[in-house]
């Protein structure tokens, strides 16, 4: 291929990210509708795509209100004009570096999450230029189990008022990831949407109740803010991410259809083995990713991913470059898929297939319009 854009989907090298951008605009502005309706901000979750053109899409063209994962990703929409960024993982003293402070006096508004004291106490210890403060969110475990502080401990009061009294800190509120609403389980799902609600509400409270206002009170993960109940509107904000690109593991929680998923991976098929029964394609765990179904998901009949047009192939093993693709039932008739032909899976986990490309070829259709290329790294 030479350094010339092909016309088409189909003219590309394989293995290679497609995105779809005709999804991909309709994604980003029904998170957009759903949230002005609910009365709620946006903060969109950067880190599934980490593209400028996706963060532009997703803040309705503003450039303003997002959530990075890394600091490299801080820095990169920092450097290309976006505002009002945080960067959503806890803080602790080893973490303020020189990118951090020069983030932190350079940009109107850059918010840091704490989840201890010790964090905070790091901050605290580290000024900024004149004028400047540290911006900060409390990180709530409403029941997710991951970082967080927990939403009913006597820590969290303690983080509340020493940010708020603290002369080189400005306390904005409270910031809970319910990464438990990820299960296929319609009901529990509510009840994790209901007691997260519940929870930050009660915190925000208590905080009042010591002389702590909480400004912003934000929750949200893709299925949740998908699928909103009508209790989250007591919240401010939310910010959800993956939703930018869905996948095949968002269609199994019924946060979307399979016509919402907005990314996939074109192959080509480079072997046939009908003595094993499958046949091989160029794509394997460095174009794919290893995440796959759990036994969460005893609906993931189609092994790690959908294959389009082809509800027959389970994708199976990987290697580092390659995909062994066998039949849901009876023998595999390796005619149907000649040598040279093209499949495409849906990932299983978007984030994570994202991650692995330099380049995303970006197509309405099949006719690309453009590329998009991410930053990676800390
Ligand atoms: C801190 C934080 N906020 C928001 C999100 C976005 O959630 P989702 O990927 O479900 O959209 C994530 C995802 O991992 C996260 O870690």
């Amino acid at each position: 291929m030479s350094d010339k854009l092909p016309e088409t989907i189909q003219e590309l090298e394989t293995p290679c990210m497609l995105v779809d951008i005709d999804r991909v605009k309709r994604n980003c502005q029904q998170m957009i509708d759903r949230c002005k309706e609910m009365g709620m901000e946006l903060r969109p979750h950067m880190k599934t795509h980490k593209t400028i053109e996706g963060g532009v899409l997703m803040t309705n063209g503003t450039k303003r209100k997002i959530v990075v994962s890394t600091i490299d990703e801080a820095v990169f929409y920092a450097d290309n004009g976006f505002e009002d960024i945080l960067w959503g993982s806890p803080i602790v003293k080893e973490r303020i570096s020189g990118r951090l402070i020069n983030l932190a006096n350079k940009l109107e508004e850059f918010h840091v999450m704490v989840d201890s004291l010790q964090g905070l106490n790091g901050l605290l210890a580290t000024p900024l230029n004149e004028g400047k403060q540290w911006s900060v969110f409390l990180e709530v475990d409403c029941g997710n189990g991951r970082t967080g502080c927990l939403w009913d401990s006597e820590e969290a009061i303690q983080i509340g008022k020493t940010a708020d009294a603290a002369p080189n800190v400005k306390f904005q509120g409270l910031y809970t990831h319910c990464g438990n609403t990820y299960t296929p389980d319609t009901e529990a799902k509510v009840k994790v949407q209901q007691d997260t609600t519940e929870r930050l509400v009660a915190l925000k409270k208590r905080l009042a109740e010591n002389g702590v206002e909480c400004r912003v009170v934000g929750c949200g993960s893709t299925p949740s803010s998908s699928k909103p109940i009508e209790g989250m509107k007591t919240l401010t904000e939310m910010h959800p991410g993956n939703y930018i690109f869905y996948d095949y593991m968002q269609v199994l929680l019924n946060s979307c259809t399979f016509d919402d998923v907005a990314c996939k991976v074109a192959t080509t098929v480079v072997s046939h083995k009908p003595e094993t029964n499958t046949i091989v394609v160029d794509c394997g765990w460095t174009a794919f990713g290893l995440d796959a179904p759990n036994e969460k998901f005893p609906q993931a009949v189609l092994g790690k991913a959908p294959v389009e047009g082809h509800p027959e192939l389970i994708l199976g093993r990987m290697t580092q470059e390659l995909g062994k693709l066998t039949t849901a039932s009876g023998k595999i008739d390796c005619s149907q898929y000649p040598l040279g032909s093209r499949l495409y899976f849906y990932p299983w986990h978007s984030c994570c297939t994202a991650s692995l490309h330099k380049v995303y070829y970006v197509h309405s259709g099949d006719k690309i319009v453009g590329t998009w290329k991410p930053t990676n790294g800390w």
